[in-house]
């Protein structure tokens, strides 16, 4: 079944059938013997590597992946017998491949050895084997070794067959000084007291041989760690941090991953097949987690929590994070995608994985409920650009592949999971999930593979029916009419786009549509609209809804008085929950792309005020904030308008809810509280803004705990709203001097809040200074999108910026994309589009053209809509009271 590798092509470069730039076939690894030292002075490191490789086809050369090393010496032996002991030795920087040239031809059939003696730098950029720092107690910058491979940097750490298909053993040495830990995948099998290249009386790791793993799955670390450990499940679990980390703080995450292990062990029905798992906090990391296998490494915060000093989101965060990685160790590393255009089945399942496994841990989470506002809409909103991508995107270019860690390949591929799970039931797609990790264990999977192991379980032929999802842009908005005389309603699917400028060739696909219709007899789960258009009877048309729970990836748009009488159905309990949230962000979202007028829209907004769960009110007010984003450049009378009715919505509901927590409070109502306290203080509520600005004065006195961990964040963007210099001091110097992790980045994010032009520019010091890490450039500016002047300065700053932006985040890392992402999208109008393609018009795009391409639509959404119902908005304002 898998490609991938064994497609036919003579040289390295471009194989015929797929475009993809992958190695020849000739040669396929079998086993690595790797042998590092690092230097964690000079930040070099020393490296000989011995790879055992299977002749496959007849060759005179040796083709593989390097990048920023320098090779010493190159020999090839056969049998123990020299081939070649200084072979002509070239190097592709485009494709980054050495390739060894030879005499005479390897024979098909036989085995070779290859040697590589080469050194590399412990680089500063988060990618390969990379160097990490962090303070001690007295002041003194420490560093130590660690690596990130995936995508494409296993080659920037060692010479590998970079590739995810080509998997193979590997046994790892690190040679470092004695006081040092040394961790690999693998549990130690030898420790040896040897000299090493850069010293004497060192110690020589060496790690058990790992089962058959793709590269981009290694990980080595060196440094000074502390450990935790439990042996709550059948293998030792521990979590390492660095000294200045509280190891104690790493104890949610253990205790979790024990539970969690256990738990997929039973539910995959297979054994983790590696003796241990570890789990390190790492102080430089450019995504959140990443899930090698047996060694873990995460941000700091996704990893450690002090319960005592974070609040419930934080908490969900990190049992999220921690959840995610482990279902990797399954679906990623067991069964592994044979090339990167079937990212999705790893990040796709891993995000639904974990949301399935944290409801069963914290069933009083609901966290499906918030799936609907959460994954759901990151996924609908995404895909309605032009400039989105299928699921099953071609990547051909190493650069392209780290583009596509997106909502698409996240949450639209953990939307279709979520959608086939419901239509072949919960139980029977668990079922086909063990089915397909057992029949691929240690091997590579396409698409194809899964739906054919959930065809399996079911019975049903699920290739058919969800093969368009995965491979087809974009998803259908279903628009429903109704014939009251027949007693029926007719549905019709084209493609949606938020700039609602659909080609026709744009709208050929035909979706099968689970319809999901509600009504009050229930839910007809069997109905599907598998043409353009097609008519369904519907004994009362009194009530009924579409996309029941909002499991299927689709926006209704129905017609305005049936959204009335849904805002009415949603009062009257009809609605499920997911159903009241979806149904708001679908009205939304049509909204903005002019299917529907924006003014119904704000009323049916104004209907919900009464509404009493948490996530609904969510996505109420995340809707509020879209039109705010859009309308940010536009009078100043008309956005404070829509302030003053944002404050109507949530000004009773503040006062109702309060801001004080006791330990009786739920985990979601330690949520809601801080949601709408920071919406009502936003606004400008007084008896909020009092109170964030009491809280504050006191902590500042030295009562730390008088700001509760859940409204941290809320009571800083407040005070640093109507506040001055002093505020905007104080939150600062917590950035600089509180103790936890997660403080430090409540307080830098919100800086941004700020509006004093000085103090915007203060903020602007910040992302490249070297007070904030490289890992951290995105955090000071995201809010800076709150005020058009924000908005502005964070331009200037940019294009002043840019050369210093890009080597600080060189476009190999997925954070330019955020950078470029956040500078960009906060626009508004057609001219700022100009503005803004005219300045890239001279530059590479190479790393983040998708996202600035995203960015761009998404301004031209937003300039249509402001366009097109700023009238209509001006005068809904008006009739109900928020414009003179
Ligand atoms: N495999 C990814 C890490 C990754 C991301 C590697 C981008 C290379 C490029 C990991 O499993 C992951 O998805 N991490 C997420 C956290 C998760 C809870 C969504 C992250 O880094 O944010
Ligand atoms: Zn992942």
């Amino acid at each position: 079944m898998c490609k991938g590798h064994n497609v036919v092509n003579d040289v390295h470069g471009v194989s015929a059938s797929s475009g993809r730039e992958i190695l020849p076939a000739h040669v396929k690894p079998a086993h690595y013997y790797l042998t590092l030292e690092p230097n964690l002075e000079t930040f070099q490191y020393d490296g000989e590597v011995t790879i055992d490789l299977d002749v496959v086809e007849d060759t005179k050369s040796i083709s593989l992946n390097t990048l920023d090393l320098q090779i010493h010496s190159t020999k090839v032996s056969s049998d123990g017998h020299v081939i070649a002991s200084s072979p002509v030795v070239s190097y592709d920087e485009d494709q980054q491949v050495t390739t060894i040239k030879l005499n005479d031809s390897l024979k098909a059939g036989t085995k070779v050895q290859l040697v590589h003696k080469f050194t590399g730098e412990l680089n500063n950029n988060m990618a390969g084997f990379y160097r990490s720092s962090y303070k001690t107690k007295d002041g003194k910058t420490k560093h130590m070794a660690t690596t990130q491979m995936e995508p494409t940097d296993a080659r920037r750490a060692f010479p590998c067959f970079d590739e995810p298909a080509l998997k193979s053993k590997f046994t790892i040495t690190l040679i470092a000084d004695k006081n040092m830990t040394c961790l690999s995948n693998m549990d130690v099998v030898s420790e040896k007291d040897v000299d090493g290249k850069y010293g004497k009386g060192k110690k020589a790791v060496t790690f058990r041989e790992t089962p058959l793993m793709s590269t981009y799955l290694l990980a080595f670390i060196v440094g000074e760690l502390n450990y935790i450990e439990t042996k709550a499940f059948r293998l030792p679990v521990r979590v390492y941090a660095p000294p200045d980390q509280d190891i104690e703080h790493g104890r949610f995450s253990l205790e979790l991953a024990a539970k969690t292990l256990e738990f997929y062990e039973k539910t995959f029905d297979s054994e983790f097949p590696l003796p241990k798992m570890d789990m390190v906090a790492i102080p430089d990391f450019s995504a959140g987690a990443m899930e090698n296998w047996g060694l873990i490494t995460y941000r700091v915060v996704d990893l450690m929590m002090d319960e005592a000093s974070s609040g419930a989101a934080k908490k969900e965060r990190v049992a999220e994070v921690v959840q995610h990685e482990l279902a990797h160790q399954w679906f990623g590393n067991l069964v592994t995608m044979d090339f990167w255009e079937g990212l999705w089945l790893n990040e796709g399942f891993a995000t639904w994985m974990s949301w399935y496994s944290c409801n069963v841990f914290y069933p009083e989470w609901k966290v499906w409920e918030s799936y609907v506002v959460d994954n759901l809409q990151s996924a609908l909103s995404l895909d309605s650009l032009r400039s989105s991508h299928p699921i099953e995107v071609p990547v051909k270019k190493a650069s392209d592949i780290n583009q596509i860690f997106d909502a698409i390949s996240y949450s639209k591929g953990s939307c279709v999971l979520r959608m086939v799970s419901k239509y072949l039931g919960e139980d029977v797609f668990m079922e086909g999930i063990r089915r397909y990790l057992k029949k691929h264990a240690f091997g590579n999977t396409q698409t194809g593979d899964l739906w054919a192991a959930l065809a399996d379980a079911s019975g049903k032929d699920v290739e058919s029916v969800m093969a368009i999802w995965t491979k087809q842009i974009g998803y259908p908005v279903v628009t429903v009419t109704e014939d009251a005389k027949k007693g029926a309603i007719t549905v019709k699917q084209n493609r949606y786009l938020r700039t609602n400028d659909v080609k026709p060739e744009e709208d050929k696909a035909l979706f099968p549509v689970f319809l999901g219709l509600r009504t009050k007899d229930g839910v007809q789960e069997d109905l599907t609209l598998s043409e353009r258009e097609q008519s369904f009877p519907v004994k009362d048309l009194d009530f009924f809804k579409l996309n029941a729970d909002h499991s299927s990836i689709y926006r209704t748009l129905y017609t305005p008085e049936r959204l009335e009488k849904l805002g009415q159905a949603a009062k009257d309990g009809l609605l499920t929950t997911e159903d009241r949230a979806g149904m708001i962000a679908d009205a939304g979202a049509l909204a903005a792309s002019g299917h529907q007028g924006t003014d119904g829209m704000l009323s049916l907004l104004k209907g919900f005020n009464s509404e009493s769960e948490f996530v609904v009110w969510n996505e109420i007010l995340t809707r509020v904030a879209t039109i705010r984003s859009a309308w940010i450049f536009e009078d100043e009378a008309i956005r404070k308008a829509i302030n003053k009715f944002r404050l109507d919505l949530v000004q009773d509901k503040a006062h109702e809810l309060g801001w004080s927590f006791s330990d009786s409070d739920g985990h979601i109502l330690q949520q809601f509280k801080p949601l709408i306290f920071n919406n009502a203080g936003q606004a400008g509520d007084e008896k909020v803004v009092k109170a964030a600005f009491d809280m504050f004065n006191k902590f500042r006195e030295g009562e730390r705990n008088a700001i509760h961990p859940n409204l941290r964040g809320a009571v800083y963007a407040i005070v640093l709203k109507n506040g001055g210099k002093a505020e905007y001091d104080a939150v600062l110097n917590e950035f600089r001097t509180a103790p936890t992790s997660d403080e430090r980045n409540d307080a830098l994010r919100s800086l941004g809040h700020a509006t004093d032009p000085e103090l915007v520019q203060r903020t602007l010091a910040l992302p490249l200074s070297d007070e904030v890490k490289g890992q951290d450039v995105y955090l000071p500016i995201a809010a800076l999108r709150g005020s058009s002047a924000s908005i502005e300065a964070l331009w200037t700053w940019f294009t002043e910026n840019w050369d210093a932006i890009v080597k600080r985040l060189p476009p190999g890392l997925s954070m330019l994309s955020t950078v470029v992402q956040l500078c960009t999208s906060g626009f508004t109008h057609a001219d700022h589009v100009e503005k803004i393609e005219k300045f890239f018009a001279s530059k590479s795009t190479k790393g983040f053209d998708q996202s600035l391409a995203q960015s761009l639509d998404s301004i031209r959404a937003k300039s249509k809509w402001t366009e097109r119902d700023g009238d209509d908005v001006r005068k809904w304002l008006k009739s109900n009271g928020y414009l003179e």
